[in-house]
């Protein structure tokens, strides 16, 4: 069975990738390698290419048979999408719009998609549950929750069914050591600061030392890349056995701050990690943990990795290899 992975030269594409190919899927790759990288692509072929490119998806779709798409392509830098709104606008909301047009022109109904926590915005209770109200504070956040509307729109319009699966932070790499997180430009905490511990990088930044938390830096869930992926693979059963279109929490619902992680990463690898504490970035919240009690309900999914020691491990080792 064919599926196509928009984004599976990235970081969670690629790990998800594996996961289809070992429940028996076939992936197809459509990646620009703005980000993502062809040696990531090891399960499945890769069609370089742009979504944003409608002629270029419709022959995909034409000459396959495409059941379902997992849909990871995107821009997923908060503060970056704070200073260039309409990179993030054009990028993850009218590339979600081509997207769809061809799925729907080809007859492929079913779209698992990348959302992210960012939808809520500044949450007035914690954990975060689906329900909550989505107030988004920052471009990235506004635009993936458009297409999280547009999706059900189009449940309602042409019988699409979706599943947007509402990442807190990805995290870790391929307990087998296949793939990891792995960007020219990294912008994401846990690489960062194993770049640090590896001596590639002098320093870490640390984003706001002010916030109303327990030592002052921010906290985040962070979730395991391989039961990320496995919500996705349980996601694409759930529309496949004839689910209903929604929209669900994928984290661990225990939240680490910045210093924790840090301290953690000093722990795991034994080096010294050296910090910076800077102001605030834009768009950057205080707290934001989620209660998955509705993905466990739906999917019957729960993440099998907790322990921040755990996923720092796998990032770690992933990071001595790729040296
Ligand atoms: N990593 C996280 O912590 C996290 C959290 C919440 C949500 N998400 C979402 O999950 C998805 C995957 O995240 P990731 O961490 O793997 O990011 P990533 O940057 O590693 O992967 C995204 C991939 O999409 C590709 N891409 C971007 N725009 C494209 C376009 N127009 N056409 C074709 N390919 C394009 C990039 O080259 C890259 O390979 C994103 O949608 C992101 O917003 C990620």
């Amino acid at each position: 069975m064919e599926i196509l992975v928009t984004g599976g030269a990235g970081y969670v594409g690629s790990h998800a990738c594996k996961a289809l190919a070992n429940a028996g899927y076939t992936p197809l790759v459509v990646d620009n390698l703005s980000r993502g990288n062809t040696h990531a692509v090891k399960w499945g072929s890769l069609y370089e290419g742009d979504l944003r490119d409608t002629a270029f998806l419709d022959k995909i779709f034409r000459d396959h048979d495409i059941q379902a798409v997992l849909h990871f392509a995107a821009d997923s830098n908060v503060a970056e999408s704070v200073v260039d709104p309409s990179k993030y606008y054009k990028n993850n909301v009218a590339g979600s719009i081509n997207l769809v047009e061809s799925a729907l022109n080809n007859r492929c109904d079913k779209v698992i998609f990348s959302s992210t926590c960012q939808v809520y915005g500044t949450p007035n209770k914690l954990p975060i549950v689906e329900d909550d109200p989505k107030l988004p504070v920052n471009p990235y956040g506004h635009g993936k929750l458009l297409v999280e509307r547009m999706l059900r729109d189009c449940d309602e319009a042409h019988g699409l069914r979706s599943v947007s699966l509402r990442y807190f932070n990805a995290a870790g790499a391929d307990p087998q050591g296949d793939l990891g997180e792995e960007h020219h430009q990294e912008s994401r905490l846990i690489p960062l600061v194993l770049r640090v511990a590896a001596g590639i990088r002098e320093a870490v930044e640390v984003y706001g030392s002010d916030y109303p938390t327990q030592d002052g830096t921010a906290i985040r869930d962070y979730v395991h890349v391989t039961d990320l992926v496995d919500a996705h693979v349980a996601a694409l059963k759930h529309l496949e056995a004839g689910g209903e279109t929604t929209a669900l929490n994928i984290g661990t619902g225990r939240g680490y701050s910045v210093k924790e992680v840090i301290d953690t990463a000093r722990t795991v690898t034994g080096r010294t990690i050296r910090t910076n504490i800077a102001p605030r970035r834009p768009g950057d919240l205080p707290e934001l943990v989620a209660n998955c009690e509705r993905a466990a309900r739906v999917l019957d999914w729960q993440p099998s990795v907790v322990a921040i020691e755990d996923i720092v491990e796998t990032a770690w080792r992933w990071q001595c290899r790729a040296q």
